[in-house]
Formats: C-alpha cells, sequence, structure tokens
C-alpha cells in the first residue's frame, strides 16, 4: 500500500508534491508527509490523518522552495499511523530521507545491526533501517553506491525514493515487487507509485522493473541494476487523460467510475469484437496462448476481493459454455495451499491494479510449478501484467475509489469475451447460441447504459433503507457471485453496516435463522433457469417478515407481488446478468453509504492495491 512521489524540477516542489500525493490518496491515507531539498538544506514535515491534515501544517508552517522533493501518502502495516511513524523517515543526522511503500522482512535483524554501530532510530516503521542503512554504508561509498548497496541487503518487498543534503541534484528510487513508474517531462522528472499521479505534468511513462534503480535529475532519469549496470529503456507514451483520473463534477469517485461503465466496457470490447465478420480478435501474443488451451488440463482463477467474484462469474461462464474445468481460488488461499501445478495447469490472474501481493505471489508459484499464465488486468505494465505470459487488458482506465466498480464489469466482460472465444475456437458451442451471445456482447455498452438508469430507484431504495445495520445479498448460478459483490460493495463503503452475500439455495441452512420484521435482503433475480428457485427463495424471507429488495429484470409483472422494493435491469442473456445487476447493487451501496455519511472514496482501514501480505 502507501503512495510515493517524488520530483525534481523548476516547478514549486511543495504544491507539485502534494497535488501528486492527492491523486495516489486512494493507496493510503492514515498520515502523510514531504521532504524538500531547498538551500537551506533538508525540510521535512509529516502528519497523521489525510493529505490535507499535511497541506494545512504546511501552509501553517511554509517549506523554502527547492527543487526536488519526496512525498508519501501511508497505510500502517509495521507502526500505528502517527505523525513519528509518518514518512519520510530520516537517518541519525537528518540529512537523508526516504520514502518507501512494502515491507522490509528482514527489518529486525537490520535494525539490530544498526543499533550495535550506533545509529538511533525515531518509529516503529520497518522503512527507517533503510534511511540508517543508506548513511551507513554512505560512510565509505558515494551515495548512489550506498543506496544500491542497501537495497540489496533487504528482503521484502520496496519502491522506495531517497533524497539527501548531500547529492542536492539527485534523487534516487528503485523497486522490487512494489510499483514505481517514472514520468519523464521537459526539464523535470517524476516518480511515483501509479501513472494518474503525474499525468497533469506528463504522459511520457519510464516502467520500472524489480530490482532496478533510478537516478533523476531535472536531465532526466538514468536507470541501473542494483549491481550499478545502466539500463536504455524509452518512455512510452500512456493514453490516460488528466479528465480520466479526476471527479468531472460528481461527488465522489465512486460514482464517476459507476457512470463510466458502458465506456469501460465499450473500451474492453474495443478492437476485440467483429460482429460484422462473426468473430473475435485478439493480439498475436494472445491468440497464440489461446488457441493451445486445448492443451490445458485444469484452469485455475486466482484472484482477491471484487477481481475473485469476477472470477467467480468467469467459472460459471468458462465452464459452462466453453465446458472448460475451472477452479477459482483466493490468491491468498492458493499460493499457501500446496495446489497440484504442472505445465498442463493454466492460472489466470485477474486484477484490476496488478499489484495485489497475493496474486503476484500466486502467479509466481504457478510459474515455478511450470504451469501457463495469463492476467485479465487493467493497470498495464503493471507487476502481474509483466509476470505473465499473455495478458488480456480491461482498458477501464485509472479506477481510483477504493470500491471497484467498472473494474469489475470490465473484468467479467474480458472473461465473457475468453469464453466466447474458447467456446468458438474449441468447437463447444452450438452456432445459434453463439450469434445469439456475440450479439449479447455487441449490446452490453447500451444495455450497461440502460442499467444506470435504475439509479433513481436504487436511490429511493436507499433512502428506505439506510437505517438498516444487517442485509443479506442473495442470488443463484450466474448471480451468486453477484449477491456476494453486492454485499461487498455495501459492507467497504459504508462501516456501519454489516452485509452478507449468500447463494440463495444456502439460505435455509443456516443464515435464515436471523431473519425478521423488516431485515432487508436483496435478491438478484434476473430472468434465468433458476429464477423459480429464486422466488421460492423470496417467499422464505417474506414467511419470516423480511423485506425483500428485488433486482430482477424489465418486464417482469410476475415479480411486483414479492418485491417490498424493485429495481429493474434490462433484460438480456443469464450469461451478462451479472454484468447488468453489478450497476444498482453499486448504485444502492453508494446511496445507503452516502445517506449514512461514509467517507465513501476513502473507507477507514482500506486501500485501493494491496501490495502488502
Ligand atoms: O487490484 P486488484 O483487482 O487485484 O484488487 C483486488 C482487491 O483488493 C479489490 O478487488 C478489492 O476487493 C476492491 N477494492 C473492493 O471493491
Amino acid at each position: 500500500m502507501c503512495g510515493i512521489v517524488g520530483y525534481v524540477g523548476k516547478k514549486p516542489v511543495v504544491e507539485t508534491v502534494l497535488e501528486a500525493l492527492g491523486r495516489l490518496e486512494y493507496r493510503g491515507y492514515d498520515s502523510a508527509g514531504l521532504a524538500v531539498l531547498n538551500a537551506r538544506g533538508l525540510a521535512v514535515r509529516k502528519r497523521p490523518g489525510k493529505l490535507s491534515v499535511l497541506a494545512d501544517a504546511v501552509k501553517r508552517e511554509p517549506i523554502r522552495s527547492g527543487h526536488l522533493g519526496i512525498g508519501h501518502t501511508r497505510w500502517a502495516t509495521h507502526g500505528e499511523p502517527s505523525e513519528i511513524n509518518a514518512h519520510p523517515h530520516t537517518d541519525c543526522s537528518g540529512s537523508l530521507a526516504v520514502v518507501h511503500n512494502g515491507i522490509v522482512e528482514n527489518y529486525a535483524e537490520l535494525k539490530t545491526r544498526l543499533l550495535a554501530k550506533g545509529h538511533r532510530f525515531r518509529s516503529k516503521t520497518d522503512t527507517e533501517v533503510i534511511a540508517h542503512l543508506v548513511e551507513e554504508h554512505a560512510k565509505r561509498l558515494p551515495l548512489d553506491r550506498a543506496f544500491r548497496q542497501a537495497l540489496k541487503e533487504l528482503r521484502g518487498s520496496y519502491a522506495v525514493c531517497l533524497v539527501s543534503a548531500k547529492e542536492p541534484h539527485r534523487l534516487f528510487g528503485a523497486r522490487n515487487s512494489s510499483p514505481l513508474i517514472i514520468g519523464v517531462g521537459k526539464g523535470e522528472a517524476f516518480v511515483a507509485s501509479d501513472v494518474p499521479a503525474i499525468l497533469d505534468h506528463t504522459r511520457r511513462i519510464i516502467y520500472l522493473n524489480d530490482r532496478e534503480a533510478v537516478e533523476l535529475s531535472a536531465a532526466g532519469p538514468k536507470l541501473f541494476t542494483l549491481e550499478g549496470r545502466p539500463i536504455r529503456r524509452s518512455p512510452t507514451t500512456v493514453a490516460w487523460t488528466v479528465s480520466a483520473a479526476r471527479k468531472e463534477g460528481f461527488p465522489h469517485f465512486m460514482l464517476k467510475e459507476i457512470h463510466e461503465q458502458p465506456s469501460a466496457i465499450e473500451q474492453t470490447l474495443a478492437n476485440r469484437l467483429d460482429p460484422a465478420r462473426g468473430r473475435l480478435v485478439f493480439d498475436r501474443r494472445t491468440k497464440r496462448f489461446l488457441d493451445t488451451l486445448d492443451a490445458t488440463e485444469k484452469l485455475v482463477i486466482i484472484a482477491c476481493g471484487t477481481a475473485y467474484h469476477a472470477g467467480l462469474v468467469g467459472e460459471y461462464m468458462l465452464e459452462e459454455v466453453a465446458r472448460l474445468p475451472v477452479d477459482v481460488d483466493l490468491a491468498s488461499e492458493f499460493r499457501y495451499r500446496g495446489p497440484q501445478l504442472d505445465r498442463r495447469t493454466t492460472v489466470l490472474a485477474i486484477t484490476q491494479s496488478g499489484e495485489t501481493a497475493d496474486t503476484l505471489a500466486g502467479i509466481q508459484m504457478a510459474k515455478a510449478h511450470g504451469a501457463r499464465t495469463m492476467a485479465i488486468c487493467n493497470v498495464m505494465g503493471s507487476s502481474i501484467a509483466r509476470e505473465v505470459d499473455a495478458v488480456l487488458y480491461t482498458h477501464a482506465g485509472p479506477e481510483i475509489a477504493v470500491a471497484s466498480t467498472k473494474a469489475y464489469t470490465s473484468q467479467v466482460t474480458a472473461l465473457a469475451l475468453l469464453t466466447l472465444y474458447l467456446a468458438k475456437h474449441f468447437r463447444r458451442i452450438p452456432l445459434a447460441q453463439w450469434r445469439r451471445l456475440l450479439d449479447g456482447l455487441e449490446a452490453l455498452p447500451r444495455l450497461m447504459r440502460q442499467a444506470l438508469t435504475s439509479e433513481a430507484a436504487a436511490k429511493a431504495t436507499a433512502a428506505k433503507y439506510a437505517g438498516a445495520r444487517n442485509f443479506y445479498y442473495l442470488g443463484r448460478r450466474y448471480n451468486f457471485p453477484s449477491a456476494l459483490e453486492g454485499a461487498l460493495k455495501l459492507k467497504e463503503i459504508c462501516p456501519v453496516i454489516h452485509a452478507e452475500g449468500y447463494a440463495a439455495g444456502e439460505m435455509k441452512h443456516g443464515p435464515i435463522s436471523l431473519i425478521r420484521k423488516g431485515w432487508p435482503v436483496v435478491f438478484v433475480a434476473p430472468q434465468s433457469p433458476v429464477y423459480e428457485k429464486v422466488v421460492s427463495n423470496i417467499e422464505e424471507v417474506r414467511a419470516r417478515h423480511g423485506s425483500c429488495i428485488v433486482i430482477a429484470s424489465e418486464g417482469d409483472a410476475h415479480i411486483t407481488r414479492y418485491a417490498d422494493s424493485l429495481i429493474t435491469i434490462p433484460k438480456t442473456d443469464e450469461f451478462f446478468s451479472p454484468i447488468l445487476a453489478a450497476a444498482p447493487l453499486q448504485l444502492f451501496a453508494y446511496y445507503v453509504a452516502d445517506a449514512n455519511g461514509a467517507d465513501i472514496d476513502q473507507p477507514p482501514n482500506l486501500a485501493k492495491s494491496v501490495t502488502v501480505e
């Protein structure tokens, strides 16, 4: 977790760093800090709380302007959120400062060694050892080599940035298993955890690989291996626009991103759907990978959180329509479960960020066992995207809100694409069904636009149930994952509410005991082969005087007599229904949270990208 930023150039450093940190706050927001090198040396400010607290502190105690600075927004792992534990961390002399994202796993051992050498520690963080370790090596090495030498001794993950008064014109950065990108501008350069942080300044990006270091000066970046060998790498230009990373008039990023879903889905389908010729198109590398998937005996999908729910939908799609044997596993379980993997297994990671630590470790483990690997991923050049044999990018654009919305529906769309391609390629689908589903795929952006017109109904329903503190979400088959995802959305953004998703058929095996008068149960009940079964489950809740909020297909007159509140989605094949059902589920969660005054884009204890275990 955590967001880091570094800047070298002529712009006002404090403002530039603060503004870039503002775009990274989704990565962590329990404390923030910055360090600037100016004519007087190193100035450091840090505060517990959100970035705005730091910005106020800097207003009250201004820092003399400089030409080089680093900043950090924190999500605590080692040491509680406090001023002392906030980054940057300095060495004993106070002239060298470090910001870090990741976990230094051997910090205790390094700290003992450094304490024995007389270093004085202030914080309880793992990060502070980096500052002292570099200081120690800099007693006999130039700073660049001392920095690289220190990194070689770290175990664990890091994206790190360092400035020192002894090297007033250079900023040092490096990464291992935590993201760090370099932005190349005119007479200025940046490092950051993520591209949106610097889109205001440049779209020319260099992706740093694991165990690579960068030295940044106004003349531009110089890349090295940790052994000091120079690396030549040219910048690539990213297509994301500045406005894509901003709220554009919406009160929250989450609401903006919910409304971006039709175009996000369009982007996922773009250049891949060729309805005129009745085919799906992939780039050569992905196609080659997919075309040989018949050699695979088992496809294992690994993911976390919302992406895991997308994977569960994928399991229904791929097994039923492409007739591939599929297992879906939480990446955090998969990596420690000792799964049977070999070259006949394909492991598919689903991840928005491409940086989730457990998913990345799962992929690395799969590779080590000789399995083939693939990812459905949103962030280009991310760690997972670079690790796997083939990537299907969702192209959903930057997702800033902690709660995943457009990333989810574009992941499910990508799974639909994958399923249909494989079903056709391996001749496992009747032509009529293929044509019908291809038409459905093409119609998705339009249908999603229509599904979003449920906003008024979702808002009115939310107003009715905003005072409830417990919710159940139920669904079957393709919409069992929808129930899990709907419940996750609500509980993650509205911390005063407990919500649980179940397969509707499981209800009478336990959860039903809690139902009493007015207990809200959200049913995801579009037209499907199990529609009648879901209606029976609705009856069971009604018999116990629970309140039924039903998401049903447009034109379903039958359901009106069972629903206390009804929200409709456009009619579609069951195969696509989880994508459309996501819209009212997200909107309902959003408006319930809003009515409860929740901090929607930055819920407590959560961060956008979980880059630590
Ligand atoms: O970046 P990823 O898709 O790998 O992230 C996985 C989860 O952390 C993520 O989906 C999380 O559950 C969502 N933010 C919840 O809305």
